[in-house]
């Protein structure tokens, strides 16, 4: 049996706008939120949920570098891995980033951005 893991994309936006902005919160259908950031020349896309109070507000975090700082208490994750800077037991998890011409496509956000089961 193949057991590869077939993530699905979904356009999330244009890469006009995106480069304008410089950021950009996108909802997917499936209820799931996404982040994303053009810095540094890269795009990236992170959980628009930061993991430490369950807030969907990392879309208006504040941008150091390669990472970005949730606005709600200031917890620092590294776009590229999703690492926490503060606490490594509460990562961002990232989805891989894909351009067509001027689409943005992502790995479709986690659906249970809300869920409160630990
Ligand atoms: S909710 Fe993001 S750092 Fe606390």
């Amino acid at each position: 049996m193949n057991m590869k893991k077939t993530n699905k994309f979904v356009r999330a936006c244009s890469f006009s706008e995106l480069k304008e902005k410089g950021r950009l919160k996108f909802a997917a259908d499936n209820g799931g939120e996404a982040a994303l950031f053009f810095t540094g020349g890269k795009v990236y896309a992170v959980d628009n949920v930061c993991p430490h109070n369950h807030t969907p507000k990392i879309h208006l975090g504040f941008i150091e570098g390669n990472n970005v700082l949730c606005p709600v208490h200031l917890y620092k994750f590294n776009l590229k891995t999703g690492k926490n800077i503060n606490c490594q037991t509460c990562d961002l998890p990232v989805y891989e980033v894909r351009i067509e011409g001027d689409d943005v496509f992502i790995e479709e956000p986690k659906s249970n951005s809300f869920n409160f089961d630990f």
